[in-house]
């Protein structure tokens, strides 16, 4: 395309030339991306001699090792070396908070699909091949145990990686008995798998003096650097880590990088060599952890209006082998069951599951969507069963002013838009009309039945757990008025790099085109957070906004003392200084500065304030502030064959004043489609062995562009934040995950119509694929048939 003639770019390149806060300036490494040209971590071109590094797999989920023979791994072609658990100098973990992960299995092997060793090879292809024999007998001897493969199993034996979370207000039960009304059920979520497009990667390079340069595919360099340096044996300051990208990752990639990189670091540095590990899709989806997939027992009492008067709920996540990221993960979902609802009278229990499948991790939205979706789902059947509209019973428990505005974990929601964001999107997209409209439908339908729901979103932003609420910058402004800036935190395609620079240009009043962003590096930025809880832009945007206040109000001081007037009233705008009447351009302001000695780089940092957590009685202020949105999606489902298709969706998403309105908007799409594949098409299926046997895009279904609705109306709600943050901007990258609970509700409500004389709910659990619609429906008729119709919900779960 002439890219000249193309509309968008010049519409965004006559911002650019204006304030580039607040504008919708594209991605800035957009053309790389479309091009092709953009530098992965698998891209960086290869030193002379670098080695390939493959994983030998366990071939069961739970059993002692008996013993290894690895000399016919060794006799492969191209093979150097074989390590196992025993070439590690230090400490054999990658576990991010207990260490509890070994990089490689020692004694015993904990899933199927546990590296037991690391082949290192001539090539990617060779290496692949000799590790392929870590699934015959005569390579690794094994004496099978008995694995725990569910979730109910591990319930059963109250086998858990931590202790159970139990958060309680007020007198759930005795006001859930002496409710008019009550609900008791049981649900059901699947596991999501992160399918990055760029799986796990990392190239080790041994540098002089003992030192290590990882490239890492990571959201969190410093974790990698650690690691590794723990590994060897070796103080922190000999590892440098570098990530100039990933192509996703989505949580995957915020504790469980640190295999990949512990293995090439190790091989690297047993070798002497370059060596690159670059996991196969089928490997990585092997080894890696995924979306907590979750059983949940829920009762509640409440009263005519489908008020809630009191809410119990028993959340149990399966964590895995291993703790990994899941005490986080369960808090943040004892934390968001409440969703946008005030409870009064609340219990809720979280369990992190020990089973022996791979170690769950983050995913966007942490443990959020797990908390928030059992309310939805129990929310919508009260409804049913009050014959009321499901959205009248939402609002009737929205969080209010006054007195009920306080969370379940102590917290004062004093932001809340629920109620104006709500009326607008009604309004916005017809709900009541579509409703009405889609009444008729169904009446003269028989078998095509549409669905429509409105579900609504409050996500608390900040980490969880606060001592990582913290980021660094470091921002040079070279001679010629060009200006680089380091952050701690990591881009992985949700324009973070992009908003940062925004922020800068601002504080000097220069185009974009004058900031660039150098790849995260742990020697330029030292004990950064991971990039996640949606914080990247909210902290190293405060941090690198903090070290560009410092240079700039340096410059203004010179620039009042050489022109008269106080340095408050120098003014940085348009590229240029204006100075007490005088206009200098930026770059001969800065070349001035720099001949009169002024220091033209400096450093920032920011704290989140107000943040506090008391773990043990999961009470306090977790969250700086709290984002909100609202979906409302309409599904046609084909009630014979359970297919079904989203028609229409229309969202209402809080970001605050954003930086960047093009980028917010991508990532309210991009996440309510990722939710959407989690809730309906994308399903984790292990055998009887305990091996994942959906470990490929031929068998596990991510959304694709034809899963778009054809129409898509999605808004930025007008806002700013009532917090002093980056420009009164809000984090956007996991709310919108949430959104699109109001699909797997809208697709009940299809189910709902094609069995119009039921009272209750059809039980569906998620994802919702075609089966389980079927399963549903077949259940909701069944049940309605029988006698018992009036029995309190019992949902089925598979
Ligand atoms: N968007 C893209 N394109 N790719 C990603 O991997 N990760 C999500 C979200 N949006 C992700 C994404 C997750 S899990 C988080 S926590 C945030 O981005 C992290 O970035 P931020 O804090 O800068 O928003
Ligand atoms: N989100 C992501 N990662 C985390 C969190 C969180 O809330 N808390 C600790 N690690
Ligand atoms: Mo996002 S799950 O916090 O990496």
């Amino acid at each position: 395309m002439n890219r000249q003639s193309d509309p968008f770019v010049a519409q965004t390149a006559a911002h650019a030339a204006q304030a580039a806060l607040g504008a919708p300036l594209p991605h800035e490494s957009a053309d790389l991306h479309v091009s092709g040209e953009a530098r992965y971590t698998d891209d960086i071109p290869e030193l002379h001699g670098t080695l390939h590094a493959a994983l030998g797999l366990s071939r069961l989920a739970h059993a002692r090792i008996a013993s290894l023979d690895l000399e016919r791994v060794r006799a492969m072609p191209g093979v150097v070396a074989v390590l196992t658990a025993a070439d590690i100098p230090g400490e054999n973990n990658c576990g991010p908070v207990l260490h509890d992960d070994p990089v490689l299995a020692h004694d015993e092997v904990q899933y199927l699909g546990q590296p037991v060793f690391a082949v290192i090879a001539t090539s990617h292809a060779l290496a692949r091949r000799a590790a392929a024999l870590a699934a015959s007998e005569d390579v690794v001897r094994y004496e099978p145990l008995e694995p725990v493969l569910t979730i109910a199993d591990a319930k059963a034996r109250q086998q858990y990686v931590l202790p159970p979370l139990r958060l309680t207000r007020g007198e759930p039960a005795a006001r859930i008995a002496a409710a008019p009304h009550r609900i008791a059920g049981t649900f059901a979520v699947g596991g999501q798998e992160q399918f990055y497009l760029e799986g796990q990667v990392a190239y080790a390079l041994p540098e002089e003096q003992d030192g290590m340069l990882v490239y890492s595919s990571t959201q969190h360099p410093s974790e990698m650097q650690q690691l590794v340096a723990h590994l060897l044996n070796w103080p922190v300051h000999r590892v440098m880590c570098e990530c100039r990208r990933m192509g996703g990752g989505f949580g995957g990639k915020e504790s469980q990088s640190a295999l990949f990189a512990c293995v090439a670091a190790l091989a690297a540095h047993k070798l002497g060599r370059p060596v690159k590990l670059r996991a196969d899709r089928d490997d990585d989806f092997l080894i890696t952890g995924k979306r907590h997939d979750a059983l949940y027992e829920y009762e509640a009492g409440y009263d005519d209006t489908g008020r809630l008067l009191g809410a119990r709920v028993e959340i149990a996540l399966r964590a895995g082998y291993s703790a990994d990221l899941s005490g986080a993960v369960a808090t943040r979902a004892v934390c968001h069951f409440d969703n946008a609802y005030y409870l009064s009278d609340v219990e809720i229990v979280a369990l992190c599951c020990k089973t022996n499948t791979q170690s769950n991790t983050a995913f966007r939205g942490f443990g959020g969507p797990q908390g928030a979706l059992v309310m939805e789902v129990m929310l919508d059947s009260i409804a049913r069963s009050l014959g009321r509209d499901p959205l009248e019973v939402r609002r009737a428990n929205y969080y209010g002013i006054g007195e009920r505005d306080v969370t379940p974990y102590g917290q004062r929601v004093e932001d809340n838009v629920l109620a104006p964001l709500t009326d607008e999107l009604l309004a916005s997209s017809q709900y009541a009309a579509r409703r009405a409209a889609l009444a008729a439908f169904n009446r003269t339908s028989p078998v095509l039945k549409r669905g429509i729901a409105l579900t609504p979103v409050k996500f608390g932003i900040s980490f969880n757990v606060p001592h990582l609420n913290q980021a660094g910058a470091l921002v040079h402004v070279y001679r010629d008025g060009s200006v680089l800036v380091n952050h701690g935190g990591t881009e992985m395609g949700q324009g973070l790099n992009t908003k940062v620079a925004q922020v800068v240009a601002g504080v000097f009043g220069l185009p974009l085109a004058q900031v660039r962003v150098s790849a995260t590096d742990t020697s330029k930025v030292a004990n950064t957070s991971a990039t996640a809880a949606s914080t990247g832009s909210d902290l190293n945007g405060k941090a690198a906004e903090d070290a560009a206040l410092a240079i700039r109000a340096r410059l203004a001081e010179l620039a009042a003392a050489q022109h008269g007037g106080t340095p408050g009233e120098i003014v940085f705008e348009d590229g240029k200084v204006h100075a007490n009447g005088q206009v200098i351009a930026f770059a001969d302001f800065v070349e001035f500065a720099y001949m009169k000695r002024v220091q033209l780089w400096s450093d920032g940092f920011y704290a989140t304030p107000k943040v506090h957590w008391d773990a043990k009685t999961l009470t306090g202020h977790p969250f700086y502030y709290f984002a909100y949105g609202a979906a409302v999606s309409e599904v046609v489902v084909d009630t014979l064959t359970g297919e079904w298709k989203l028609v229409r969706a229309d969202v209402l998403h809080d970001a605050g004043q954003s930086i960047n309105p093009a980028i917010d908007i991508g990532q309210v799409e991009g996440g309510y489609i990722q939710g959407m594949g989690w809730l309906t098409s994308e399903e984790l299926w292990w055998n009887r062995d305990g091996k994942l046997m959906t470990h490929a895009p031929s068998t596990y279904k991510i959304p694709a562009i034809s899963d778009t609705p054809a129409a898509f109306n999605v808004q930025l709600y007008r806002n700013e934040n009532a917090e002093p943050t980056v420009f009164r901007s809000k984090a956007v990258g996991e709310p919108p995950l949430l959104l699109p609970f109001s699909v797997l509700l809208a697709i009940r409500d299809a189910i709902g119509a094609a069995v119009p004389e039921a009272r209750e709910a059809a039980p569906l659990v998620a994802p919702a694929t075609p089966e389980a619609i079927l399963d549903a429906l077949d259940a909701l008729r069944a049940r309605t048939a029988s006698a018992q119709a009036a029995a309190p919900i019992e949902v089925v779960v598979k």
